[in-house]
């Protein structure tokens, strides 16, 4: 590369709404390798993450810790950022957009924009969803509830600002259908035309009133600019874009990759254009919407009995195990899931077996047989050469994988390196050769090429591990950076007469049945953990939710009903539809959402309680006429709750 190019890739910016697990490393680690691959190649790279601190989620999770919202949030971004500095994230730039210079940046676009007209004032009625701070028209819910996350929405009016999304719809649609490159992987350019585009792009509430925690709209200081307006541009205000200092922003914009997860790309590949088009400004090479690390079937979950704590996770068995299975284990682009299992079969397979055992193989042989100095290589067979012609096709095929993103087939590719490098020891038996005097020439070619693939195994590391590659090349000898650069790739270094240490095992072979009971023993204690924290925010809770007076209770009628008929609701996994005798006339009509744990069979012939003055509603289109009380524990089970003994329909509850 004559001139340095530059590349610039973002990760999303995070929620600080909580504690931290397995799952939100994901995206980072995955930049962090792209970045690093980069910057050896000899980019001139620009890594970009940070925090998305505004809007009411984070205000309510502050103030359900009681804590003044930026104390809360200082102290989880401080806590995030000790993990990237664990995990070795060599991030250029950490933003949160609490910044000074984001927020009056933020003000400015959104001057801009209104002055120019792709923001005007109206109002809004929609079903919000807090936790996504998502606006949702009737239609889009499903069961009633929010279409991403399956919780609770609320129907809310506001006076609020708009963008106008409409304007932009066939550019956007000829976009995506054009731009291949655009948006990957392509599974995602039909979701987003079909689910969204096609149907039309709705003009997009930008700020809100409700609540204060956010970007001042200036010239109407009532409204906060709501929050993808605030977020999506960090991208361009953490270079400088909208501040005096505009020169990273020169420099850098476009992005060449905004790594995403693929629930947000809706916003990356259709509302960011958007308002890029509408600044002027170039549009990003690429967003790139990678699936989710599961456990079990959820996003993220405690209750499954795998560890999800990173800090624990890489205090036990190291930054470069937890980094290698992130990158290594889930199919890019699709969901995988993490078990402890896998976690640590990864360790003992891939890291311990084929990559620790051929270096601390390969450095006990040198000292064994050559007091520990490499020695120089003396004739060349066949099998040399086969050697030697893999090592050098590593680098390509490790780029072209790289280059289309491909990146556990990357490491793939290294560990084929790795695979016939072990293999090339079985095949030369340097024990064998070392019996005899007159074939030391020969086991110091084999020595030497051993020492050597490993110093190119080790190069081409660096970008996913970051501990091994150095204790590698520190085991070698090896101090000089120019054998350590993806230039020196090439079969063949000066490296022999280095003295070898022995030094620390990379990987320790793990006991995997010891291991595991170890692993439910900590998930245990974190599970019990999780559930006294749990439980002091209930017993707080229970303070500060108000008392209420008998006359008020007495409002509630509550009766024992009988399920006389019950049956699935169609199209809704989680509801059943039950004919309840409440003691009256005519039986009532009640849905329910407890699909999950009572099937229709079992519901018959039930005593159950029933809220009998509650408002009908109309749930997917059937009119349910009450409530049927449950128990619901902190993980979300139900029961229904009913009277110990047999009690006739229609008594009252007291
Ligand atoms: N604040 C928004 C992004 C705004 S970007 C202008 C947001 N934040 S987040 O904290 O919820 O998510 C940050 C990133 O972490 C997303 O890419 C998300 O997909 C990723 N992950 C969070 N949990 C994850 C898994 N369990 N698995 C993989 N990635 C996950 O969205």
């Amino acid at each position: 590369m004559d001139k340095k190019e530059k590349f610039y890739i973002t990760t999303p910016i995070y929620y600080p709404s909580g504690k931290w697990h397995i799952g939100t490393c994901y995206t980072t680690i995955i930049c962090d390798a792209i970045a690093r691959f980069k910057r050896l190649q000899g980019y001139d790279v620009f890594y970009l993450t940070g925090t998305d601190e505004h809007g009411q989620k984070i205000l309510k999770v502050a103030e359900a810790a009681g804590v003044p919202v930026k104390d809360y949030i200082d102290g989880v971004v401080n806590n995030l950022k000790d993990l990237w500095k664990l995990l070795d994230i060599s991030y250029d730039k950490f933003i949160r957009t609490t910044d000074d210079y984001h927020e009056k940046a933020v003000q400015k676009i959104f001057t801009r924009l209104y002055e120019q007209g792709d923001i005007y004032k109206s109002s809004y009625e929609g079903w919000y969803c807090t936790p996504c701070e998502s606006f949702w028209t009737k239609t889009q819910l499903v069961d009633g509830k929010c279409p991403d996350c399956g919780r609770e929405v609320q129907l809310t009016k506001e006076e609020s600002y708009f963008f106008k999304m409409s304007k932009y719809q066939d550019r956007i649609q000829k976009l995506i259908e054009d731009n291949k490159e655009f948006l990957q992987p392509a599974t995602r350019q039909n979701e987003m035309l079909n689910n969204f585009i096609k149907p039309g792009l709705q003009d997009l509430c930008v700020s809100r009133t409700s609540f204060d925690w956010g970007v001042k709209v200036p010239f109407d200081p009532k409204h906060v600019v709501y929050v993808w307006i605030d977020a999506l541009t960090n991208y361009i205000t953490a270079l400088g874009y909208g501040s005096d200092d505009d020169s990273l922003f020169k420099k850098y914009w476009p992005a060449d990759i905004h790594m995403v997860g693929k629930e947000i790309v809706r916003f990356h590949s259709i509302i960011w254009p958007a308002i890029l088009m509408a600044l002027d400004l170039p549009l990003p090479k690429k967003v790139y919407g990678h699936g989710w690390l599961l456990f079990g079937n959820d996003k993220m979950s405690k209750s499954k009995g795998n560890i999800v704590d990173p800090f624990i996770l890489c205090d036990r068995y190291g930054v470069d195990a937890l980094r290698y299975y992130m990158l290594r284990e889930v199919s890019f682009g699709q969901d995988g899931s993490y078990t402890n299992e896998t976690f640590l079969k990864r360790i003992n397979g891939d890291l311990c077996n084929d990559l620790g055992n051929l270096v601390s193989r390969t450095v006990a042989m040198v000292e064994q047989y050559f007091g520990g100095v490499i020695p120089a290589p003396k004739d060349v067979e066949d099998v040399d050469n086969d050697l030697k012609q893999t090592l050098n096709a590593m680098y390509k095929d490790v780029q072209d994988n790289m280059d289309k993103l491909y990146i556990p087939e990357a490491l793939e590719s290294i560990w084929r390196a790795i695979a016939r490098t072990n293999k090339y020891i079985d095949e030369t038996t340097p024990w064998a050769l070392n019996k005899d005097e007159a074939k030391k020439g020969r086991l110091a070619t084999v020595m030497y090429n051993l020492c050597e693939s490993i110093r190119m195994i080790a190069i081409i590391l660096q970008p996913f591990l970051t501990k091994s590659p150095e204790l590698i090349f520190e085991k070698l000898g090896i101090k000089d950076a120019c054998l350590k650069s993806f230039e020196s790739l090439a079969f063949g270094a000066k490296i022999d007469g280095n003295k070898v240490n022995k030094g620390i095992n990379l990987f320790n072979r793990l006991d995997l049945n010891k291991e595991l009971a170890e692993m439910d023993k900590i998930a245990e204690e974190q599970k019990k953990q999780a559930k006294a924290e749990q439980k002091k925010k209930m017993e707080e809770n229970v303070v500060t939710i108000p008392e209420i007076g008998i006359e008020e209770f007495e409002k509630v009628q509550l009766k024992v009903g009988k399920v006389l008929e019950c049956q699935k609701v169609e199209k809704a996994d989680k509801l059943l539809c039950s004919k309840i005798d409440c003691g009256e006339a005519e039986p009532r009509t009640i849905v329910s959402g407890i699909a999950k744990y009572y099937t229709p069979e079992e519901m018959v012939g039930k005593s159950v309680i029933v809220v009998t003055n509650l408002k009908p509603v109309k749930l997917r289109g059937i009119l349910s006429q009450g409530m049927v009380l449950c128990a619901s524990d902190e993980e979300g089970k139900l029961s229904l709750v009913a009277p110990i003994a047999e009690m006739k329909p229609g008594s009252d509850i007291r």
